[in-house]
């Protein structure tokens, strides 16, 4: 074979190689198995762990929903709700004349938030059993994306920001909750477990269509987590209100 013909034979089957590792770079998932402990969950014990006053995220509740700005009268998306007490305490603040989504990849704590719902009579609040990559939420549907210890757990965060993005309305914001992970100072099992520090998450979401609000934390009480507010930029088109 001479050499012309096997540089023939060789570059397209290089191109194709090439296309596909890029292809799975943008779209495999950045932590595989990151969610793999909310398979089958059983929410009683699920509930023991996030619902904990030893928990900085569950004790500073109120001031975390002050922080987040959720007032009557909003639409609010609790993505990555989990078992749902920020859901509760989102839709109590809403009011009637408000709505709050639940979402969240993981069926049986899905469930039990509609179960609670029902039982409370909490009317305004709607649940979303969504894929991995995507919130699932109508377009321009949300005032507030309220994302709170689930960022790190996102395995295909540029997809589920899009969708985010999607979701929320005109200057619409996007709230984000989630450990601090510094070298040196964060617990072992948070360098372990969150995939990335406050810069990288700030770098991602901004590169989604997002202004960052503040640099600084907006919820100081917190130790261990972070707070940061960004803002939906809108899509050119899309007037402002
Ligand atoms: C650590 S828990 C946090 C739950 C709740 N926000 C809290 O702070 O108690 C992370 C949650 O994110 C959910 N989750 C993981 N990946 C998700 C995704 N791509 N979209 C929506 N929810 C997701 C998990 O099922 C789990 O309920």
């Amino acid at each position: 074979m001479s050499r012309r013909f096997a540089l023939w034979i060789a570059a397209p089957a290089l191109l194709v190689l090439s296309i596909t590792a890029c292809r799975t770079t943008d779209t495999g998932s950045v932590r595989p198995g990151v969610n793999d402990d909310y398979r089958n969950a059983n929410v009683a014990e699920w509930q023991a762990r996030f619902e904990s006053e030893s928990r900085e995220i569950y004790v500073e509740r109120e001031r975390i929903a002050d922080a987040a700005g959720i007032r009557e009268g909003l639409m609010v998306a609790d993505i990555g709700a989990g078992t749902g007490f920020f859901t509760d305490l989102f839709a109590r603040r809403v009011g009637p004349s408000g709505l709050v989504y639940a979402v969240d990849i993981t069926p049986e704590f899905i469930a039990h938030i509609d179960a609670h719902a029902r039982a409370e009579g909490l009317h305004n609040v709607r649940t979303v059993l969504c894929p991995a990559d995507s919130v699932d939420l109508p377009d321009a549907s949300i005032d507030v994306a309220f994302v709170c210890d689930t960022y790190h757990h996102f395995e295909f965060p540029a997809r589920s920001l899009r969708s985010i993005h999607r979701a929320l309305r005109p200057r619409g914001q996007l709230v984000v909750i989630d450990f601090d992970r510094v070298p040196g100072v964060s617990r072992e099992w948070v360098m372990n477990h969150v995939r990335a520090g406050r810069e990288q998450i700030i770098d991602e979401i901004t590169a989604a269509g997002f202004e960052l609000l503040s640099r600084q934390n907006d919820a100081p009480y917190l130790k261990e987590n972070y707070l940061l507010r960004f803002r939906k930029i809108d899509e050119p088109g899309i007037a402002s209100p």
